[in-house]
């Protein structure tokens, strides 16, 4: 069956890995340069493998090293085996080219398949996908897990956010996937059409591309019917589906381990840091044929824990944040999601906030603009204001100026949301 997820035994498991970890550094020392520089320059060689712990040895792979063999100089197979591109979000400078064999697709597709079941879809669903269709992997991915599962896809993508209201009040979807902020985006505006999202026939909801905490899992939950659950993953690696949260038991996202292999590493020392230890997650592709990565550093804090839905699979945490999304506030570190954690502990705000970043004098000042619930009048603007910078204060542990600002004052986004406007200069 389609989407099937494994019943495997960890040493089961770890045998699989070990085989597959062993043949993807064969591969990619024999036919990407790039590798068989770094592992030269590291006097590794895949021979000298024998645990899984042995990686450790090996060098890092980081978006450097992707932009610098732009566009197809860390592909391993010949490029006319190369049958779809894909390329990450950069925001600055050129972006990072991906490449996917005719078995990278249907990996991809079997994974995303096992996603969607793992959050509660079954075959004969019918889906919403709103993650954005094109170079981005969210809705291409989305679509044909969706599709091998067995699904009637709908494939929206993102923006006209009326005719996404429309398309769920009509076609009557059970699923929905989309980034969390742009699914505000929606529910706001089904409410602006008069129907209640709790009316709906949407049941489950498959969040992810950008980091969310588990009280915006709340706010969503509290205004719907739907269960909602994240999905991980990134371009480089593959796309959407290298983890996910089951929906029994909402702790996390599982690894689809027999694909990836995840460490986390200390991001100062580099160290790896055992099981259970917050840092930088590092992944290992493990089946990927046209661009494998071996040991690439995504940037993403989050911790590995035992699995529980499916045991042999460990978990990882939500993603907190990136280490490039950490602010800096007089020398204390912060992560929107620490701040998105107060806003959505208070009644009167709205999970629409941005953190704005300003460097006034020689000191880095924080500003966090929220919207407010309805218009709330001048007195009660303050008291959010002052309510949400204490709360601030006192558990984030960063003094920030709030801004209460009227209901849609803020910018929209139709894919990740900016939750960082760096006006530092
Ligand atoms: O965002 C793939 C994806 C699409 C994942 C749809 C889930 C759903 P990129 O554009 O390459 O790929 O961006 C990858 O997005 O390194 C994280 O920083 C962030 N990210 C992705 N999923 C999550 C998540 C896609 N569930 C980057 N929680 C990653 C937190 C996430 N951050």
């Amino acid at each position: 069956m389609s989407g099937e997820i494994p019943e495997l035994t960890r040493d089961e498991l770890e045998a699989h890995q070990l085989g597959s970890l062993r043949d993807t550094l064969r591969r990619v020392y024999a036919h990407v340069p790039h590798y068989r520089r770094s592992f030269d320059a590291a006097g590794v060689h895949h021979d000298d493998l024998t645990s899984l712990s042995d990686l450790r040895h090996f060098p890092f792979t980081t978006k450097a090293d992707l932009r610098d063999n732009y566009p197809y100089g860390m592909f391993a197979v010949p490029r006319e085996q190369v049958n779809r591109i894909h390329a990450s979000s950069g925001t600055t400078g050129k972006p990072t080219v991906v490449g996917y064999t005719a078995d990278d697709l249907d990996t991809w597709s079997e994974l995303m398949a096992r996603s969607i079941r793992a959050a509660g879809g079954r075959p004969g669903d019918i889906v919403h996908v709103a993650y954005g269709y094109g170079l981005f992997t969210g809705g291409l991915g989305a679509h044909y897990g969706a599709e091998r599962l067995g699904c009637t896809v709908v494939p929206v993508s993102g923006g006209m956010t009326e005719r996404q209201a429309q398309l769920i009040v009509d076609l009557e979807p059970r699923v929905i996937m989309v980034t969390p902020s742009y699914f505000l985006s929606i529910l706001d505006e089904l409410e602006a059409q008069g129907v209640d999202p709790r009316e709906t026939s949407l049941e489950v909801g498959i969040f992810g591309a950008e980091p969310w905490t588990d009280e915006m899992r709340h706010a969503v939950e509290a205004r719907t019917r739907l269960k909602a659950v994240d999905v991980y993953g990134l371009s480089e690696v593959m796309g959407p589906g290298v983890s996910q949260e089951a929906a029994e038991t909402q702790d996390g996202l599982h690894v689809w381990e027999d694909h990836f292999l995840p460490e986390i590493v200390d991001p100062l020392t580099l160290e790896p840091v055992p099981d259970g230890e917050e840092g930088e997650l590092v992944v290992t592709s493990l089946t990927k044929q046209a661009m494998p990565v071996i040991r690439y550093r995504t940037r993403d804090l989050t911790r590995l824990l035992p699995g529980t839905a499916y045991p042999a699979f460990r978990r990882m945490q939500k993603v907190t944040g990136r280490t490039d999304d950490m602010m800096i506030v007089r020398g204390v570190n912060v992560f929107p999601t620490q701040v998105e954690e107060q806003i959505l502990a208070m009644a009167g705000l709205t999970p629409h906030y941005v953190c704005v970043l300003t460097r006034p004098g020689n000191l880095d000042e924080l500003t966090v603009r929220v919207e407010s619930v309805g218009e709330p009048g001048a007195e009660e603007t303050g008291r959010l204001g002052n309510e949400l910078a204490e709360r601030i204060k006192t558990r984030v542990g960063v003094t920030a100026r709030v801004e209460v600002v009227a209901p849609h004052s803020l910018e929209r986004s139709l894919g990740k949301a900016r939750r960082i406007s760096d006006q530092r200069g």
